[in-house]
Formats: C-alpha cells, structure tokens, sequence
C-alpha cells in the first residue's frame, strides 16, 4: 500500500488515470466505427428493408443485430484459438483456413464485416435467414450473392463447417434447445461454435468451452 500523498502515490493515480481515459477513447472509437458500418449498410439495404414487417415462425426472434465490435472480437479471440488448435495446423499458414457459416446472419452485416476486416482466415463464408426478404436485399445491396441462402435453422445441415455463429435465433426457449441439439448433432468433430446468448452453458460432454470465453465451443468428440 502506498502512503497517501507521496509522491509515488500520485505517479501511480496519474499513470491510472492515463489508462483510464485511453480505454474510454479506445471505447467510443469502437462505438463510431461500428456506427459508421451499421450506417452504412442501413443506407444500401434502405428504409423499405430495414423497416419491413418480418415475417417469422413463431416463437423466433427477428432481426436484432450483435453489437460489431464484440463480434469482431470474438472472431479474434476465435484466431487466437485456431491458431494454437493441433486440429487446424497447415504447413506455412496460421492455421488451416476455415469453412465458416452465420445462422440468422439477417441481410448479412456480419458477414460483411468479416469478409472485408480479415479478422478470420476463412476459405468459404457462408450465411443463412429464415427471412427471404433480408436474404435477397443482401445478396442484391450488400454484394453477398454467393454467400447468402435461405434455410431454416431447426433442419439446416451444418456437417460441412468448421466455425458456426449464431446469436439467439428463437426466443422461444423451448425452440433454442432443440436448436441447439440439432446443431451439436450436425457438426463435424472439430468445429466450433461461436453462440452468445446460447442456453447451455455445457450442452454436451461433446462440447468443450474454449480458452476464457463464455460462448465460444468445440466439438471435441
Ligand atoms: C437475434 S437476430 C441475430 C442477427 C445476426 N445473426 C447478428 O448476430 O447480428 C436472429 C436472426 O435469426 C433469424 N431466424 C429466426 N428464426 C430462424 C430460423 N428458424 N432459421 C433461420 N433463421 C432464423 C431471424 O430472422 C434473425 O435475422
């Protein structure tokens, strides 16, 4: 403990201080670019996408965007692990590049994001929504024709990724869980699954949580 007053005492609350107001800066520059790219595509798609009535089974939640910069974040996290993975390492490349598919990726903003931020090393990137009318407007106005489909998540295949994400499709919890079983059933051994908001925190003996994170998954057997 330092004396009150000393002159250590005040070094230490003004190198504080100093760290402080650089984190709140690195903060609100997060918020305007994330800001900027939700502007951004909200201009492209247009007011006659962004505020269509939705037309949802029941019991799922419609188009609620993850904040960005905690995607991004999460695909960096996702980097970190594939990069020390034994499963995903190829001669002379960070780790073996991986097949990546977004669940409810709505109009495909996250996409977007990480096929431009090259927050991923990816060699295909893939989206679907139950919506067709998102689907269709990404694929026309955010250039994402190849990326994009339409499918139900509940009967959707997944047997051909690596990395899934996927932020709360239903809202019903009932719905979720069956979801959530059919996705851990479906995937290859070996992938992962980025879920905030999934229910189970340990859905399966199957599913192992990775490194420090509270949504981030492997299969492991
Ligand atoms: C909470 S939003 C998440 C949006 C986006 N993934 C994100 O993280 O920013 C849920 C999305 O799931 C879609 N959805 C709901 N039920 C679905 C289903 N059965 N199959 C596929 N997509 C579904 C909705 O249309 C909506 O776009």
């Amino acid at each position: 403990m330092l004396p009150d007053g000393s002159p250590q005492f005040y070094l230490y609350q003004s190198v504080f201080a100093d760290a402080l107001a650089e984190m709140e800066r690195a903060a609100a520059l997060n918020q305007r670019l994330v800001r900027l790219v939700d502007g951004f595509c909200a201009d492209l798609l247009g007011a006659d996408v962004t505020d269509a009535a939705e037309v949802l089974p029941e019991g799922s939640f419609g188009y609620i965007a993850y904040d960005l910069a905690l995607f991004l974040g999460d695909m960096q996290v996702l980097d970190g692990l594939l990069a020390k993975d034994p499963d995903y390492a190829s001669a002379g490349l960070r780790y073996r590049p991986v097949r990546y598919l977004e669940i409810g990726c709505g109009a495909g903003r996250n996409l977007l994001a990480l096929k431009y931020s090259e927050a991923l090393d990816w060699v295909a990137l893939h989206g679907f929504d139950i919506q067709a009318a998102l689907i269709a407007a990404g694929q026309s106005r955010l250039g994402l024709a190849e990326e994009l489909f339409v499918a139900d998540a509940m009967t959707a295949d997944y047997s051909a990724y690596d990395v899934v994400f996927s932020y709360r499709p239903f809202r019903d919890d009932a719905l979720q869980k069956r979801f959530e079983a059919h996705l851990h059933k479906s995937l290859p051994v070996g992938a992962y699954v980025v879920a905030p908001l999934s229910l189970n925190a340990a859905p399966s003996r199957r599913m192992r949580l990775m490194g420090d994170s509270n949504h981030i998954w492997k299969k492991v057997a």
